[in-house]
C-alpha cells in the first residue's frame, strides 16, 4: 500500500473530525477551501502522484476520488444540518412571543357629564323618583306659556334661545317642559319624577355658562307637599353627591313658574369659598333653581291647585361635576380635548 494512499485516509479522517466541530455556514466554506478547494490539502497531497510507479497510479486515484466523493457528501450533510439550526435560532429570535403582553386597546371613559348625570338619577332614584324622559325640541307654548311666562312677557330674556324654521319651534332652555309632559301624562296621580336631558342657550359662552349643557328637572306633585319636603330632598341630595357636611345656601329668587322660588348654592370647592373665577368671587356655586309649582303651571299640567302642591328643582349638570371633580371651566366639558376627558371621565 503506498504511502499516499495512508496520506489520502489519514487527511480524510482529519477533514472529517474538523466537519463535525462546525457550527456555521462560513466556518463550512472556509473548511471546504482548506480540504476540497483548489488549493486544498486534497489537491496538494495529489501533486506528487506524477512521480509514482505508474502502476500505483490507478489505485492513488481511486482512493483520492473515494476521499472527494465522501468529503463533499459529508459536507452537504454538515451545512444541511447547520443551515436548519440557522433557520431555528433566525425564527425564534425574530418571531412573533405569544408571551408579550398585547398592545392596550384605547378603552374610552364615560364622559363627565353623562358621570354625573348618572350619579343624580341614582341618588334620587333610590329616593323613590322616576327617571323621565322629555323632548329637546320644544314649542314656545311648552317653554314659555305653559310655565306662566306668556308671549312678552320679561322674564323670557332670561332664557334666550335658539329658534327652528318653523314658527314656535324651538331648543328648549331649560327642562321645566318636562314638566308639563309628565303632568298631563299622570294626571291625576301623584307625581315623582325626575327630568335629565340637553338644554340649550343662546348667549355667551363663559367659564361658567355653555350655550348647550344638561339639567336634571325634579317633579314632585301630590296632597300635602311643602316647602319642607323640598328642603329636606335638597340637602338629602347634596350630600349624597357632594359629600357629608358641605354647606348650602338657600335664596330668595324669582321664576314665573314657581312660587316662592330660590336658588341652592354649595360653597365652592374650587376656591374652598375664597372666591374664584368660577363663583364669580362669592365663595358659592349656584346648582339648582327650585320653588314650590305655581298654581296656573299645576292647572296647566291638569292638577287641581286646591287639591295637589308641589315642588320642583331644575339643577346644572355640569356645574354639579364641576364642584364634585373641581373642574374651574365648563368649556372643558365639550371642547372634545381628550385629555380632559381621560383625566375626569369616569
Ligand atoms: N328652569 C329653571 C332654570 O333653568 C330652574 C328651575 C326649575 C327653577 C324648576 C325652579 C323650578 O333656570
Amino acid at each position: 500500500m503506498s504511502a499516499l494512499v495512508d496520506k489520502l485516509k489519514a487527511l480524510q479522517a482529519e477533514a472529517e473530525a474538523k466537519l463535525s466541530g462546525l457550527s456555521t455556514t462560513a466556518e463550512t466554506e472556509a473548511w471546504f477551501r482548506d480540504f476540497l478547494g483548489r488549493k486544498g490539502a486534497l489537491t496538494n497531497a495529489l501533486q506528487g502522484i506524477g512521480q509514482m510507479p505508474t502502476e500505483e497510479r490507478p489505485l492513488v486515484g481511486k482512493v483520492a476520488n473515494e476521499v472527494k466523493v465522501a468529503l463533499t457528501a459529508a459536507l452537504e450533510a454538515r451545512q444541511a444540518t447547520i443551515a436548519d439550526a440557522e433557520m431555528e435560532a433566525a425564527l425564534s429570535a425574530e418571531g412573533i412571543d405569544v408571551t408579550l403582553p398585547g398592545r392596550p386597546q384605547n378603552v374610552g371613559k364615560i364622559h363627565p357629564s353623562n358621570a354625573a348625570l348618572r350619579d343624580i338619577n341614582a341618588i334620587f332614584t333610590q329616593m323613590g323618583f322616576q327617571v323621565y324622559d322629555a323632548p329637546e325640541v320644544e314649542t314656545d307654548e311648552m317653554n314659555f306659556e305653559l310655565l306662566n311666562m306668556p308671549d312678552g312677557h320679561p322674564a323670557r330674556d332670561m332664557w334666550d334661545t335658539f329658534y327652528t324654521t318653523t314658527p314656535g319651534v324651538l331648543l328648549r332652555t331649560h327642562t321645566s317642559p318636562g314638566q308639563i309632559h309628565a303632568m298631563r301624562e299622570y294626571c291625576p296621580e301623584p307625581i315623582r319624577v325626575v327630568l335629565p336631558g340637553k338644554c340649550f342657550r343662546y348667549e355667551d359662552v363663559t367659564a361658567r355658562s355653555e350655550m348647550m349643557f344638561h339639567q336634571v328637572e325634579g317633579l314632585v306633585v301630590g296632597p300635602n307637599i311643602t316647602f319642607s319636603d323640598l328642603k329636606g330632598t335638597v340637602v338629602a341630595f347634596a350630600n349624597q353627591m357632594f359629600g357629608e357636611g358641605r354647606k348650602l345656601r338657600f335664596r330668595k329668587s324669582y321664576f314665573p313658574f314657581t312660587e316662592p322660588s330660590v336658588e341652592v348654592d354649595v360653597d365652592c370647592v374650587l376656591c374652598g369659598g375664597k372666591g374664584c373665577r368660577v363663583c364669580k368671587y362669592t365663595g358659592w356655586l349656584e346648582i339648582m333653581g327650585a320653588g314650590m309649582v305655581n298654581p296656573m303651571v299645576l292647572a296647566n299640567g291638569g292638577y287641581d291647585p286646591a287639591v295637589f302642591s308641589g315642588y320642583a328643582f331644575g339643577m346644572g349638570v355640569e356645574r354639579s361635576a364641576m364642584l364634585k371633580l373641581g373642574v374651574d371651566d365648563i368649556r372643558y366639558f365639550f371642547s372634545n380635548d381628550v385629555r380632559f376627558l381621560e383625566r375626569v371621565g369616569a
